[in-house]
């Protein structure tokens, strides 16, 4: 499977920092065995996709409903009229802080995937439920209650990103990596691509990308500057 490299770059950014955007999608071009996405805030949205037309630009959340009355919030046809690609549900950080729950991320998946964005649902564990050997439990709960039934037109794509590696600059051994993607492509199947996300970097990424299963990462911190994300893509590349 082709692998996709995808930006997340959360609450960070601003219309000066998509000046990094030149040299992404100068990478993306270079190497077109790989799929790149940046997901930027809503705001930049508009101004990422005139700043780079040739790469795909997507968004961190999505509200379940097309319209209505749901203040501050934005939903999956008003992310595909601001030319966003694909869309990010279900981050940790989203469960945690916004109280997002297995259902919502549902919801959230199947108004994407039904606008024909490309969808990355996200999962993984906390430390306290590995420490306890639980992960792979929670993760296969989390893939049963979040995952949309209808696929819709939009490709559904699959992150797993344990929760104690992201931006704590620890990142899963190869054979935690090994054994949770074997998991997790036993309950998707075929045809979908599992990414893998947590502290990914230059110098992590080549050996991450050649462990089974893994079809591509999600990137933070690593995304926000050309100098970190480049690395990552051609890696990507390399495999
Ligand atoms: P990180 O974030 O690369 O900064 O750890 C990954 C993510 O939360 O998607």
């Amino acid at each position: 499977m082709r692998k996709l490299v995808a930006g997340n770059w959360k609450m960070n950014g601003n219309l000066a920092q998509l000046a990094e955007l030149d040299a992404i999608a100068a990478a993306a071009e270079a190497n077109s065995g790989v799929d790149v996405a940046v997901c930027p805030p809503f705001t930049l949205i508009v101004p990422a996709r005139e700043r780079a037309p040739g790469l795909a630009i997507g968004a961190q959340d999505v509200h379940a409903k097309d319209c209505g009355a749901h203040t501050g919030c934005i939903s999956a046809p008003m992310l595909k009229e601001a030319g966003a690609r694909l869309v990010i549900v279900g981050h940790s950080e989203r469960r945690a802080d916004q109280y997002e729950k297995d259902e919502e991320v549902r919801a959230k998946a199947t108004a994407a995937l039904a606008a024909g964005l490309q969808t990355i649902v996200c999962v993984g564990e906390s430390e306290a439920q590995r420490e306890a050997g639980e992960h792979i439990a929670v993760v296969t709960r989390q893939l049963q209650g979040s995952l949309p039934t209808e696929r819709g037109s939009g490709e559904l794509v699959i992150a797993y990103e344990p929760i104690w590696a992201i931006g704590t600059g620890k990142t899963a051994t190869p054979e935690d990596v090994r054994e949770m993607h074997a998991a997790i492509r036993n309950h998707v199947g075929k045809g979908v691509r599992i990414l893998y996300g947590g502290s990914v970097k230059a110098d992590n990424a080549a050996e991450l990308f050649a462990t089974p299963n893994v079809d591509g990462a999600l990137v933070g911190g690593a995304s926000l500057t050309a100098a970190q994300f480049v690395p990552i893509i051609e890696a990507a590349a390399g495999v």
